[in-house]
């Protein structure tokens, strides 16, 4: 997507020097935007925990990446397969809630396997990785089309009227290689020259809604107004929310839908108010072992002091970190929650649309049979 007038991903290898990954560094959204030199699978590792990169599809190519970086420090071939499995254990212990990134390393060790020479070794894991990137953009750009219909639907129900679409998180482009999740039928949407308004959850405590989905839209020039989380169950008894899209971090094969923390709050709202509510993934976000999302998705928990305090930029144009309540009060802090399947009108996948169910989603996927 256009960042100015140029056209980004939120990870690519050095076109002059294949040994570097870059990244956006999304910590210092929107006020700088800062592209980071990734030369090992350690400082890769590093940038998922930190989220200098996050969003599962992201997390699922910066795995993959690091395994090819990896790849590169590799000196002879009888060390290839411990020293790739010991970059997978670090590389799947940073986030443990979005499935794409074990699937992403998992992928890319099953087809690294058997390999006895070092050059070989390297040249396969850069063209995996990049076809996992690569595939990770065009399933999101697919989404955009496919997710398109439910807003063309709703536009042509009253054409005069601008829709408004509630969003959690960032399920953006920032938060997958290129276009996004829930955001990419938005911009396709935008493009066509529906009108749209989008609310934007400001999504305590990271903030990912206020920072990264209110940036993206604003550089895309889509009319959004940044909301505090516990608003959306209010705009929609007002009637003015017409459909909500969110992204998912890992859904069962029985349309369980893991995402940011607060999403399921906002179906409940939406199921109560007959809102349609459409979560928007990718295949590779589908756990094809789980049935119970309530019960088997592991839960990210993080650090308290994300609660506690609040970084922004004051006058001066610094960047300042304040606390925000009694510095002994303790905090805690989950990552995700899970909305059961009962609660989501709908999947938007790379293939189309299904119900969230499993036989809605294997009719998609018959292969998952
Ligand atoms: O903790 P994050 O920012 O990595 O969270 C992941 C997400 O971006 C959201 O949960 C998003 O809505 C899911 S789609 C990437």
């Amino acid at each position: 997507m256009k960042v100015g007038n140029k056209s980004y991903r939120t990870i690519w290898v050095e076109p002059k020097n294949q040994n570097i990954v870059h990244v956006i560094d999304q910590r210092f959204l929107p006020h700088q935007f800062i592209i980071k030199e990734i030369h090992g699978h350690e400082t890769m590792a590093l940038a998922i925990k930190e989220m200098w990169v996050r969003g599962a599809g992201l997390i699922g190519a910066a795995g993959a990446y690091g395994i090819y970086l990896a790849s590169l420090f590799i000196n002879y071939a009888d060390e290839i397969p411990i020293k790739l499995n010991q970059a997978a254990q670090l590389l799947k212990s940073t986030r443990p809630t979005a499935v794409n990134l074990s699937w992403a390393i998992d992928k890319m060790l099953e087809k690294l396997r058997g390999i006895k020479n070092k050059e070989e070794l390297k040249a396969k894991a850069f063209e995996l990785a990049t076809q996992i990137a690569d595939q990770d953009a065009e399933m999101c750009r697919n989404i955009g089309l496919h997710g398109l219909k439910i807003i063309e639907e709703l536009h042509e129900k009253n054409p005069q009227k601008t829709i408004n679409i509630l969003t959690h998180c960032n399920a953006g482009w920032l938060a997958f290689v290129d276009f996004g999740t829930a955001l990419s039928p938005i911009y396709t949407a935008h493009i066509k020259g529906i009108p749209i308004h989008v609310w934007v959850d400001e999504t305590r405590p990271r903030n990912q809604g206020a920072s990264l989905t209110a940036w993206e839209l604003k550089e895309h020039g889509i009319p959004h107004s940044i909301i505090a989380d516990n608003t959306g169950g209010h705009l929609m008894q007002h009637d003015l929310v017409d459909m909500v899209i969110v992204g998912s971090d890992r859904t069962t094969r029985t349309g369980d839908v893991a995402n940011k923390i607060g999403t399921y709050l906002k179906a409940l709202a939406a199921y109560d108010n007959q809102i349609p509510f459409y979560a928007a993934l990718p295949s590779s976000t589908i756990d094809w072992n789980l049935r119970d999302g309530i019960k088997e998705i592991p839960i990210e928990e993080r650090n308290a002091e994300e609660v506690k305090y609040i970084s922004g930029l004051i006058e001066n144009g610094e960047s300042e970190t304040v606390l925000l309540c009694p510095k002994d009060s303790p905090a805690v802090n989950y990552g995700f929650d899970v909305t059961p399947a009962r609660l989501v009108t709908g999947i938007i996948t790379e293939r189309g649309i299904c119900k969230a169910n499993e036989n809605g989603i294997l009719e998609l996927y018959p292969e998952r049979k």
